[in-house]
């Protein structure tokens, strides 16, 4: 029979399963820092946004929310006060001052070659998400390749392997690539906007986005592909520089030319923007249109769209 420390020691336990199922549920399934941090009286910082056909829910398996737990974690089971710190902010003033895009770009276009593009991306520290992933997502796929694919950023699965799409969004889209007679080992080379998982899943910030764009627009340069595809709405909004969310941006062509482009008087290159296959994972009636789109694209490349 337990006695009533056991019961006790029982109950706490629960009540941390609980806090911790909220936590990972919520987003925050990674230790990022070396101490827990006791935020309960610090000022709210941004949600991440709700998921939608521009952010596609984070792809990170999350356990359902065990059923006691609907007004949120026990308030005393929070991990224990450490010193107030602010992990991220340091390298988000570095990574958002114009220096640090500077530097990104000069590294970029020192790069001759996808090979030395990979590596310069490896050895850059100005972006502050590769503090917290475990590697560097560069590319996948086939340089040669006609199509070029880029996504959002890498998830939980694509830092642990260093590829980008490799989890479940990975195989819907080896799957849709396969419908129109595409394949990744032929035919795609595939990247993100950024390189590092954003903890969570989170959106990628635009201080984030602008120090790796150098990198991505000489990404375009070096692999010149017949055509881009953007994926879900962070990646067509951040490289078309548009404000439409991706329902009104996916099946239309648009003309995309990086600025050293422009002034050398490359391109343009056609780019149609698709939904995010994380978005139809959730949203399966929504195929209908990504198969209209997976369509023209196929008839571009057949010359025939
Ligand atoms: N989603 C993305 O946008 N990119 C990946 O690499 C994986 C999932």
């Amino acid at each position: 029979m337990p006695d009533r420390n056991d019961r006790q020691s029982a109950t706490a336990a629960e009540a941390l399963r609980h806090a911790l199922a909220w936590q990972v549920e919520a987003g925050a399934d990674e230790a990022i820092g070396e101490r827990p941090v006791d935020r309960r009286d610090r000022a709210p910082e941004p949600a991440p946004g709700r998921p939608s056909p521009d952010r596609p829910a984070p792809q990170a398996a999350s356990p359902p929310m065990p059923a006691q737990q609907g007004a949120g974690p026990p308030a005393r089971a929070a991990p224990a006060a450490a010193p107030a710190r602010t992990p991220a902010a340091a390298p988000v003033r570095l990574e958002s001052t114009g220096e640090t895009v500077a530097s990104a770009r000069e590294s970029a276009r020192s790069a001759g070659t996808l090979e030395e593009l990979r590596d310069a991306v490896a050895a850059f520290d100005g972006c502050a998400l590769k503090k917290t992933a475990m590697n560097t997502v560069f590319a996948d796929g086939a340089p040669e390749g006609r199509l070029m694919l880029i996504g959002e950023a890498p998830g939980a699965e694509e830092d642990r392997q260093g590829k980008p799409f490799v989890g479940a969004s990975g195989q819907l889209l080896d799957k849709m690539l396969a419908a129109i007679g595409v394949s990744r080992e032929n035919d795609a080379y595939i990247t993100n906007i950024v390189f590092w998982r954003p903890p969570g899943n989170r959106e990628p910030s635009a201080a984030e986005t602008a120090v790796c764009r150098p990198f991505l627009e000489r990404h375009i340069e070096l692999k010149k592909p017949e055509i881009l595809v953007f994926l879900g709405g962070p990646s067509a909004k951040t490289l078309l520089d548009r404000k439409e969310g991706i329902t009104r941006l996916r099946g239309r062509w648009f003309e995309f030319r990086t600025p050293d482009m422009i002034g050398s008087g490359v391109g343009p290159i056609p780019a149609m923007p698709l939904f995010h296959p994380a978005y139809l994972l959730r949203s399966p009636l929504n195929k209908r249109e990504a198969w209209r789109d997976l369509l023209a694209i196929r008839a571009r490349l057949d010359g025939s769209g």
